[in-house]
């Protein structure tokens, strides 16, 4: 069975993900996201919230399951079981910081390999990071993540009051 996992921050997802994941899932039996807990970051969402959300946003693909993981991705590749790492690559902006981990992993677990999804024309320019920022200033989010995920968004922006305006 050809096993991959998806290692990522996941802080939301977004379609630029989901179009990652989808792809993956016609190509290997089994997709196991991995949701890093980030200790170096500080997430928006828990480790457990990004797991409900893809969760719910992957529901209808049978053969991807969601996890969480802490530590090294070849770690969490070995006990998953899983012979290939999966990543997107958006731009050559990627290019170099996506190399030095594929190597880097490449020389940790000799046995995985890295594969990587050239991720589709319209989400080229998408990341978590460029959604909240764009939430924080209201801007239109349908473009970047299903509904259920900007709501989720927007709602946490509100209770920590990260929403901001322009000044006219
Ligand atoms: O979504 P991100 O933040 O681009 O994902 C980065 C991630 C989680 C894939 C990367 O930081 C990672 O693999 N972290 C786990 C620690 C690790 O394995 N480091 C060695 C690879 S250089």
């Amino acid at each position: 069975m050809a096993i991959a996992v998806y290692p990522g921050s996941f802080d939301p997802a977004t379609f630029g993900h989901l179009d990652v994941i989808k792809r993956a899932s016609l190509v290997f039996d089994q997709v196991i996201v991995g949701v890093l807990y980030n200790s170096s970051k500080s997430p928006l969402f828990s480790v457990e919230e990004r797991v409900n959300i893809l969760e719910k946003a992957t529901g209808d693909i049978p053969n991807v399951v969601i996890k969480k993981f802490e530590g090294l991705s070849v770690t969490f590749a070995r006990e998953s079981k899983a012979q290939v790492i999966v990543r997107g690559l958006r731009a050559v902006t990627d290019f170099e910081y996506e190399l030095q981990m594929a190597q880097t992993n490449r020389v940790l677990a000799p046995d995985i390999d890295t594969f990587f999804v050239t991720t589709s024309l319209e989400y080229a320019y998408l990341s978590s990071t460029i959604m909240k920022e764009v939430a924080q200033y209201g801007g239109d989010l349908s473009r970047f993540a299903p509904p259920a995920i900007t709501e989720q968004l927007m709602k946490r922006l509100r209770e920590r009051n990260m929403l901001r305006t322009c000044p006219k």
